[in-house]
């Protein structure tokens, strides 16, 4: 394959503040790219591009770096939608619905679970989104835990074992045993398949004690740690997930001053789920303020069937400009290098010499326009990313 020069690029988003005008975006206006091969291979000014073997004008249409979505539950069966109408009523989200999706799953062919997770993953590609993480936790069980990373890793590198999502029906009098068999036979059988392990911190879920037990032990089998936590109250999984040095903590919902100080503190990306907040009614967390104390943060899409069951990274980037205090420069660099970050990836979420050539077009002048123009298929071409 030969080089590729994109021209005619009215406004181009790097991610890397050493290009163009500064800024953490790296901006360049009248821009071209050259890629080969998958990766960048020369980023400036168009008026000085060299020679390529093939040329694409995008007569002055935006480019921005593919969304990195690192937090998502695809794998799954059954539909949740009367829970959102009830919610949308006035119900409060109750993770027990996860157990409902968990029965759908365990009798779903893997046919069945393999296409849905084709169908999402076009839907997000659709929209701009060229790496994703996928996580387990519908399973539960050694077999279907194991099942659902084995299709979640024909789509991604990033493939996340969630078997403590919540204690199974068949274990509710037998918790402790539950964590036993997460971290013994289900972590054995699923460690092939997995690149890291996550757990539901809250109450009802997993406490600190069991999520500390089952995050080392995944780590002693050489799967890296992110976590749910702080997503239904105040709860100590921010703490912990900073005290372990995880390279990510999610939702972030209900953070107290000592919750942020411990984020601004460490090296731990705060990952903040917008859609969650829209689809459950639930306060949003103030990205603002994490961002002013010095918090790494990205955003993600937690596409699942229960609290958010949107795809949209752009949807994300529109909430987190309107609702959590971020301008939409902010919000576009945490939909992209933040969640590079949160994935502990340098390749993605930049378009810099040697990165991956990830990228969408959009229909629009300038990436401004994913929050000013709220719902609008923008994307007009995402290119790369993904492996199915
Ligand atoms: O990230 N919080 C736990 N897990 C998912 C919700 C799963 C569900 O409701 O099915 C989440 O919000
Ligand atoms: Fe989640």
């Amino acid at each position: 394959m030969g080089a590729l020069l994109l021209t005619g690029i009215g406004e181009l988003v790097t991610n890397d503040p050493t290009l163009g005008d500064g800024s953490a975006l790296g901006l360049i206006h009248d821009a071209a790219l050259v890629t080969e091969s998958g990766r960048v291979t020369w980023v400036g000014r168009a008026a000085d591009a060299p020679a390529a073997d093939a040329a694409q004008d995008l007569a002055g249409r935006a480019v921005v770096p593919g969304f990195v979505d690192s937090h998502s539950h695809l794998v799954f069966a059954g539909d949740r939608g009367p829970e959102f109408v009830a919610r949308m009523a006035g119900e409060s989200y109750a993770a027990g619905g996860i157990r409902s999706t968990v029965a759908a799953t365990r009798s779903a062919p893997d046919e069945l679970l393999t296409a849905n997770v084709a169908r999402l993953v076009a839907e997000m590609r659709r929209q701009g989104t060229t790496t994703v993480e996928i996580k387990s936790g519908y399973g539960l069980t050694v077999h279907d835990e194991a099942r659902a990373l084995a299709i979640a890793g024909a789509f991604t590198d990033e493939t996340t074992f969630l078997g403590a999502h919540v204690v199974p029906a068949e274990f509710a009098d037998d918790p402790a045993g539950y964590v036993d068999l997460v971290t013994g036979p289900m972590l054995e059988a699923v460690v092939e398949h997995a690149r890291w392990i996550d757990v539901f911190c809250e109450t009802g879920a997993f406490d600190a004690d069991q999520a500390r037990a089952i995050l080392l032990e995944g780590r002693a089998r050489g799967l890296q740690g992110r976590l749910h936590a702080n997503q239904l109250g105040p709860g100590p999984g921010v703490q912990l997930a900073c005290e372990l040095g995880l390279v990510a903590v999610d939702h972030c919902t209900y953070l107290d001053d000592a919750d942020v100080a411990a984020l601004a503190g460490s090296g731990t990306v705060a990952t903040l789920l917008p859609g969650v907040e829209f689809s459950t009614r639930s306060p949003y967390p103030s990205g603002r303020r994490l961002i002013d104390a010095g918090v790494r943060v990205a955003l993600a899409s937690d596409c699942n069937p229960g609290s958010c069951y949107t795809s949209s990274m752009p949807l994300c980037i529109a909430l987190a400009v309107r609702e959590m205090g971020m301008t939409p420069a902010e919000a576009l660099g945490a939909a992209t290098l933040g969640g590079a970050q949160a994935l502990g990836r340098d390749d993605v979420g930049r378009l810099a010499v040697g990165a991956r050539a990830d990228y969408a077009v959009l229909d629009a002048p300038s990436y401004v326009h994913l929050a000013y123009r709220p719902g609008v298929p923008l994307v007009a071409e995402t290119v790369g990313g993904f492996r199915a």
